[in-house]
């Protein structure tokens, strides 16, 4: 798996140190409120279980699925929701957890159809942000790194399913997926 890679662009060091940095700065800013954090999966997972135990209040979790790949490098651009979250998030602050922000659709998607079901406050948080792939508009509160425009993989994100536990985020070698 790791002779696929190109080149590392974050270290497990790097990650870490960025999540620290995230869990202080989203400590501060909820410490005492309850919040309910919103995992984007499948790719958000490393990312998620790692900010999460930066923080130091009380807080639960829940999950949702949206598609926009259908298995390759490119997005297809229309949204599917493929799993709800299961809590009442009516008066709640909610802070949405995702892997990476590029075109800006996925997140667009979820803040409309979350909005609509009146949270007290909703911010987001991405561990990348890849500014140059935004096709929509979409901001995210809290981004541990801008990323280059390149295809990534590893700590939770995936080429056509695979690469996900790479523990360190890279390049993937051209090659692989010209093939
Ligand atoms: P968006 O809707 O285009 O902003 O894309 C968000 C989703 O696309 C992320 O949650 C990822 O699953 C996926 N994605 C975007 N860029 C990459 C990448 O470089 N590698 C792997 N997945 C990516
Ligand atoms: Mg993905």
């Amino acid at each position: 798996m790791n002779n696929d890679i190109e080149r590392v662009l974050y270290s497990q060091d790097d990650i870490k140190a960025a999540c620290q940095r995230l869990g202080a700065d989203i400590t501060r800013d909820y410490a005492g409120k309850k919040p309910l954090f919103i995992g984007v999966l499948k790719g958000v997972i490393f990312f998620m279980t790692d900010l999460l135990r930066e923080l130091d209040f009380l807080a639960d979790i829940d999950f949702i699925d949206v598609s926009s790949y259908h298995g390759g490098t490119a997005s297809t651009g229309e949204i599917t929701l493929v799993h709800d979250i299961d809590t009442d998030i009516s008066g709640r602050d909610v802070v949405v957890i995702e892997d990476i922000l590029d075109s800006g659709r996925t997140l667009a998607y979820l803040r409309e159809r979350l909005s609509e079901r009146n949270p007290k406050s909703l911010k987001v948080c991405t561990l990348l942000d890849k500014p140059e792939g935004r096709v929509v508009e979409a901001k995210a509160d809290y981004v541990g790194f801008n990323v280059p425009n390149e295809f990534l993989v590893g700590y939770g994100l995936d080429y056509v399913e695979y690469y996900r536990n790479l523990p360190y985020v890279g390049v993937l070698k051209p090659e692989v997926y010209a093939n």
